[in-house]
This record gives C-alpha cells, structure tokens and sequence, in this order.
C-alpha cells in the first residue's frame, strides 16, 4: 500500500515536473524569441531614424562653394548611403519605387529602348520626376541622376528629333555644328526632366566590320577630340556663352578606352566577333590614338566618363587601375566620375562579390547595374567592413558622383515644368536637316549628274530605305536595334524630301522593289538602299556588300533610267568596289535620322555637298583593320582615303 502511494505520488510528482520545465522553457524560447525581434527591430529603426540634417546643414546651401557642401555631406552619409550612391539602376530593376530612398540610389537609367509606360513626353517627365521625387525622400534628400543613351536626340521618345548618328556628324567636320546638335539634344532630354546622356562616343573604329561604327565620329583622334569636346560643351552648357554652373545636361564621353581597336574574333562575348573584344596591350598606340580625345573631354569639363566593356590585353577595363584611376584621374586629372558599362563589372572573373571589389579599387565610381543593387549594396559595404576596400576610396567614388549633382543644381532646383514644346521643335528639326545635308559625302559623280537639273524632269526612286524612317535612323531608336517604317511622329523620309521639294514640273515616281508599270526611261534614277539597323555587337559581321535584294533593285532602275543615282544608308563604309562602275554618281549619307529632307536640300543643289569622309572607305575585306596613319591589313589602298569627298 505504502509502495503504492508513494509510487502514485512520485509518478505525479514527475509529470508536475515536468510540466514546470516545459513552461520555463517554452517562456525562456519566448523571451529569447522577443528579445531578438526587438532588438532587430530597435538597431534597423536606428539606421533608417539616424536623424535627418538640420534644414540649414552646410550641404543645404546654395551661397555655399560646392566642394564645402560636398565634405559637409560626405561626413554625415553612413557607409551604406555612401554604397547606395554609387549604385546606377536600370530603371525596369528597381523593385519597389520606396528602394530608392531606402537604398540612397544615386542614379537610374533606361537602356536602349526602356521606356515608360506611356512613351510620351508626359508619360517621361512623370517618370523621371516621379524617380527624383522618390530619392529626395531618403534620410539625406540627395536627389538622383537620371541617364539615357541620347546618342543622336532623345531617340527613346517617338516624336524627338532624331539628329544623324556621330559617323555623320564626323562627315560635316563642323565643330560648331556638332555643338548645337549637342545642345538641342540636351534640351529635348532636360524637357522631359532626365538629367544624364551616356554621349559622345570616342570610340576610333578600324575595323568596319564592328557593329558600332556609326556611334563614332571617325577614325581620326584629332578630329574625334575637337567634335568630342565640341559635343560636351553643346550637352553641359545651356548657352554657348555661359559656361557657368550649374550644368545642363551631364555629359558621359565613352567608352574609356582602347575602343574600336578590338581585334576581329576576340569578343569575350560569344555572340559577338569584335565588340567587347581585346584591345591589343600597346601602351604606344593607347597613347597616341586613344587616349588624345578623352585628354580633350576631360578639359572641357566633362563631368563623368564610361569605362568600355573591351579588354586591354586579358584584363577588363573596368579592372584596369593603371588606365582608370593612375592614367584618367592622376595624369589627365580627371574630376569627375567613372561609370561603367552595362554588366562589364561583372565580366571581370572570380563572381560578384571579387568583381565588385576589384572594379572599386581599380577606380571604377558608380557601378552600372543592369539587374540587381541589393546584392551589390550588400557586397560592397561587406568589403569595407573586411577591409578588402577601404572606406577612403569609397570616399573618394561618392565626392565625384556628388561633385556633378552640385554642379548640376540638383539639389536647389525644384522640379522644372515640363516642356513638352521642345520636343520634336520645329527649330530643332530645321538643326538637324542642316546637319543632315552637311553630313553627305559625294564618292562618285559622272558627266555632273549630281545635283539634279531643271532637263531631270522624270524622276524614278526605288530601294528598301527611300520610304523608311526606321531604316534611315539606324538603331537606337525608339528601340535598342532600332525600328522599321515610318511610324516615327513627325520624321521624313528622304523619299517625302525629295517629293517635297521637286520642281512642280517634275515627275517622281516611286517603287520600292524597282519595277515600274512603264517601260520608257526616265531622266535620272535615284537607288536608296543600305543596311538594316543593328546594334552593339550584332551588327558585327563580314558581310559588308549591298544585299542581293539591294543589288537587283539597282539593276532593274538602270534598266528604266538613263543615269543612276544610288545612295547609300549605312552606319559604315560597304564594300562597293564591284558595283560602284556601273553607277553615275554615288552618295554616302550615313545614318542621317528623322529629317530625310537634308538629303533633297543637296541633291537639288540648295545646299552644295560638303562632307568628308571620316574614315577610309576599304575596298575589300583583307584591307582590315586600318592603322590610324591609313596603311591597311594588306598594304593595298582602299577605295577612298579618309577625307575623300567631291
Ligand atoms: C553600351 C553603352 C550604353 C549602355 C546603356 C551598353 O551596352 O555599351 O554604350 O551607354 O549600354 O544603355
Ligand atoms: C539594353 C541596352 C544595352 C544592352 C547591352 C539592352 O537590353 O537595352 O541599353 O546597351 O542591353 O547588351
């Protein structure tokens, strides 16, 4: 019985025990559980509530010299904020408009083609204000960069001028021309309140077999410095006269450096033969060749830069410390920021997290970020905290992107209104058909068929780029690898110029493929044909004739005109040497963009041709690369020399 009881009240004992320890238990898990939560809670609210400055901080002040401003801010921005501003965000990335502020963005893009919603002037200027509303909600109120690609008009937005691409703005040798195209680019941007354009191209192609030819003025340093520079001043300065700050538009020269020197076969990108290819190691030729443009850039005050996506030898560039930071900061002095290139960061070996650092100390400023920042952000604090960067050299990053915000008035300008007007002017169309006539260059030109006379009564035109807005643009319009048609509000195709403009009396008849309803033949026949748009790397190929389509157009209007006329629409140089005897007279017009009439303005001797040639024109594939100094591959001449134009 006793045994009984006792065992009874042990077992009883036991469980209450038990019991008692899970509660204390489970309670202390609470606790715990709380605490933590708690404390995650109290340190995160500590970093988001570290106190906004005092409305009159130093940083605030307009009267205030810009580098105080700029120390003054620097000392109060936390690592992360410091990280966050060297973050550059294609603006489809960014997950939730708050991030902006969260993560202190310091700057957005579109890439070719990334539009708003509504691909209006409206639906830019909500964008855009609406980005840079959001990052002056962060903690600091530092407003952001907004960057587009205008590399010939603000050519995202159907309805802006499209200007010629730089290969024709080479072609005019007009310093002062290429000026104002620059400015009226910049104002159609500033309409829409983007801030940033990733332009001029310095790049000095060899190789026509390179997709990006036309982003470049030419082949010739000298000439490439003198437009260059003229194109930052045109973009920075609202006026020509005040060369005062603040800013207009934020000028980026590209790409840095060694660019169009790429060999045929060495792109790291397997889609690709050139672009983001290898830039021979000859420190000479870098000297010489590529580095005088941006030498020039950098005198006239271009506020940031962009570090290409090619290699110098096995190394990226945005991995080459000696070229960035000792050669463009130390001995070009450099001021402003280094951007790089779309995801050449990443390119650099060795994953994410060792890029990063290696592009940082290399001296790369504000990293491009195509696809995500968080990581970045989170990689790039994490190796200050370890030491692997160290935090005067992100010092150093944040003092130059702030340098070019000051400048620009960002942070004492309110939001301007949009001016919807600008875009598309009628002022600016009229720059860019002036450039387009100065930008043609005559190659051929038999018994002075060229211009047309008052006896052209009977003009026949046929080619797949006479009626082609799209075509005569190239790409970066509208979308990355351009567009087709004539879809583009407001542009002219050459084939409307010439209708246009046309003596009353004479006659135009028009068939794309060439195949007219009668068989007698006209005065004068004009083949308007060329390349499709293309851009980057896919436009790199071997292929450089015209198109058998092309071709047979040619034939068939011979065969119904008594001279030919044949106008080629290229962002390069074509292999013409078997075909160019049987035609008169020949024109280069390069990619003139939305106003086709320029090319009627000369062809009806308005305007007299003027344009150069601004690069060899090859006369067969073998001649390539061509040297600076105009010897070819092969040692043969090519069909024209640079700066042949009658
Ligand atoms: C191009 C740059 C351009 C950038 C942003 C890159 O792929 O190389 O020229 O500025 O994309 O669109
Ligand atoms: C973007 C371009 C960029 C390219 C780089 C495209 O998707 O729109 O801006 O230059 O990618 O490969």
């Amino acid at each position: 019985m006793y045994w009984y009881v006792m065992g009874k009240y042990t077992a009883r004992l036991k469980m209450h025990i038990k019991q008692h320890v899970l509660l204390y238990v489970t309670s202390a898990l609470a606790l715990l559980c709380i605490g933590i939560v708690g404390m995650y809670f109290f340190f995160s609210s500590q970093r988001v509530s570290l106190p906004p400055p005092p409305p009159d901080a130093p940083y605030r002040q307009a009267n205030l010299p810009d580098e105080e401003r700029i120390e003054d801010l620097l000392s109060r921005m936390t690592l992360e904020e410091k990280v966050g501003q060297m973050a550059l965000v294609e603006k489809n990335s960014i997950l939730t408009q708050d991030d902006i502020a969260r993560y202190g963005i310091g700057a957005l893009l579109s890439g070719g083609g990334a539009k708003p919603p509504r691909n209006t002037p409206e639906g830019w200027y909500e964008m855009v204000v609406g980005f840079i509303g959001a990052s002056r909600q962060s903690r600091l109120g530092i407003p952001l960069l907004y960057g587009v690609d205008a590399i010939h008009g603000h050519s995202n937005l159907p309805g802006a001028t499209v200007f010629p691409h730089l290969i024709g703005l080479g072609a005019t040798g007009d310093a002062l021309l290429v000026e104002e195209v620059a400015r009226a680019t910049a104002r159609e941007v500033a309409a829409t309140g983007v801030n940033w354009s990733y332009s001029p191209t310095l790049d000095l192609p060899r190789d026509i077999r390179w997709g990006r030819v036309y982003e470049a003025f030419s082949d010739d340093p000298k000439l490439v410095a003198q437009l260059g520079s003229a194109y930052v001043r045109g973009t920075q300065h609202a006026s020509r006269f005040a060369t005062e700050t603040p800013l207009f538009v934020l000028s980026t020269p590209k790409h840095y450096i060694g660019v169009g020197g790429m060999a045929w076969g060495s792109s790291s990108n397997k889609n690709f033969h050139i672009d983001q290819g290898m830039t021979p190691p000859d420190e000479r030729m870098l000297r010489d060749v590529y580095l005088p443009p941006f030498a020039e850039v950098v005198r006239a005050g271009a506020g940031s830069i962009m570090v290409g996506l090619n290699s110098w030898g096995d190394t990226k560039l945005s991995a080459e410390k000696y070229l960035v930071t000792d050669v463009l900061k130390g001995e070009l002095g450099f001021t402003g920021f280094t951007v790089s290139d779309w995801y050449g960061v990443y390119e650099i070996p060795g994953g994410d997290y060792h890029a990063g650092v290696i592009a940082i100390n290399a001296g790369i400023d504000m990293v491009m970020l195509p696809f995500d920042y968080k990581v970045f952000i989170k990689n790039i604090t994490r190796a200050v905290r370890k030491g692997e960067i160290s935090e005067a050299r992100i010092d150093e990053a944040v003092r130059r992107i702030l340098r070019a915000k000051f400048a620009l008035g960002l942070f004492d300008s309110g939001t301007e209104p949009l001016q919807a007007g600008l875009i598309g002017s009628g002022a600016h169309r009229a720059l860019a058909r002036e450039a387009v006539a100065a930008s043609l260059v005559l190659l051929k030109n038999e018994n002075r068929t060229l211009p047309l006379s008052l006896q052209d009564t009977h003009i026949r035109i046929a080619g797949s780029a006479a009626d082609n807005v799209g075509r005569q643009s190239g790409a970066w319009t509208v979308e990355w690898q351009g567009i087709e048609g004539n879809t583009l509000p407001g542009g002219t195709s050459i084939l409307e110029g010439i209708r246009e403009r046309a003596p009353s009396a004479t006659r135009v008849e028009y068939a794309a493929d060439g195949i007219f309803s009668s068989p007698e033949s006209a005065d004068i026949g004009i083949a308007i044909v060329g390349e499709r748009p293309y851009a980057e790397g896919w436009g790199d190929t071997e292929e450089l004739t015209l198109s058998t389509e092309d071709r047979e157009v040619i034939a068939r209007l011979k065969e119904v005109s008594d001279t030919v006329v044949v106008i080629i629409i290229s962002g390069r140089p074509l292999i013409i040497t078997d075909d160019i005897s049987s035609w008169d007279a020949v024109v280069a017009a390069w990619l003139p963009g939305s106003e086709g009439a320029g090319v009627a303005d000369v062809l009806f001797g308005d305007k007299e041709f003027r344009g150069k040639l601004p690069l060899p024109w090859p006369a067969r594939i073998e001649q390539l690369p061509i040297a600076t100094d105009g010897t070819t591959q092969d040692g043969t001449v090519p069909l024209f020399p640079r700066y042949f134009g009658l």
